[in-house]
């Protein structure tokens, strides 16, 4: 492996914000490597579009962070792992990371009454990803799926613990409740920043699962094995791109990263 190529960075895309979360963590777990970001946040939300598009918008992504100079893809969006990252894996010669198989073997480590909740985009309800993946790792656990539509707007808009999203929460999780989950998957960017709420609708006795961690450990993993892992010695570089105006992102970036970022370019798509 030629050396130039270890110090090219690893870029990361969601449908917009969200994918940040994960960002966080290869900050955190990863400090030596550079990371370019593209949000899509002329096209944001993913989780309530069809399957044809989000596998377009997914490629186009990809075809920006390759002008980038990138070394490998962590697709950090839900929606987008669950639906395009087979077709993503066939059309580029570069390793790809998703999110969903990370936080459904979190869930078969975490689970002890085999008995798991999902909350996610309709999209990734819909695709059934994450019982796909639980399944086939472990037959015997029972899945109860619950798609959330409301709580990437209210996570957009900065309302975590409003008394309309606590009243939505209960909306929502009140039926997983009921089937006694002992372990709930936060399938989708957004839902850590709801963690408090989600927390206590659901009880301190349930697990919640947030994939973030478990996703950079699997690119710090696959970077040792293809020989990728960055070898020159300064300071990591972040580079922020945007398919639409970034104030927004810029502004709203804070809650996700938890300090400011400087400078985000658009890029349209
Ligand atoms: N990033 C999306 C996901 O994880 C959530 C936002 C959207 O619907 O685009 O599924």
């Amino acid at each position: 492996m030629a050396s130039g190529k270890k110090n090219l960075a690893i870029g990361v895309f969601d449908s917009g914000l969200g994918g940040l979360t994960v960002v966080k963590e290869i900050m955190k777990q990863l400090p030596n490597e550079d990371v370019v970001y593209f949000g899509d946040t002329a096209r944001v939300p993913y989780g309530t579009k069809s399957r044809e598009s989000i596998i377009r918008f997914s490629k186009q992504n990809i075809s920006i962070l390759l002008k980038h100079n990138v070394k490998m893809i962590v697709v950090a969006c839900n929606s987008s792992t669950s639906h395009a990252l087979p077709v993503l894996r066939r059309t580029f010669r570069l390793p790809i990371v998703g999110v969903i198989v990370p936080g459904a073997r979190k869930a078969v480590r975490s689970t002890r009454n085999r008995i798991v909740g999902v909350i996610a985009t309709p999209a990734t309800i819909k695709s059934s990803a994450y019982e796909k993946e639980i399944t086939k790792a472990d037959p015997g656990i029972k899945v109860i799926a619950q798609a959330c539509p409301l709580f990437v707007p209210l996570v957009e808009e900065g309302w975590f613990d409003q008394k309309v999203t606590h009243e939505i929460a209960q909306e929502y999780l009140n039926k997983l409740k009921s089937w006694g989950v002992d372990t709930l998957i936060l399938g989708c960017t957004h839902y850590p920043l709801l963690k408090p709420v989600i927390g206590k609708v659901m009880g301190s006795q349930v697990a919640l699962i947030d994939s973030a961690q478990e996703v950079a450990q699997e690119v710090a993993r696959l970077l040792v094995e293809t020989g990728l892992s960055r070898t020159a010695r300064r300071t990591a570089r972040y580079r922020f791109l945007v398919s639409d105006e970034p104030k927004h992102f810029q502004k709203a970036a804070k809650q996700f990263l938890g300090f400011d970022i400087e400078h985000v370019t658009r890029c349209p798509v």
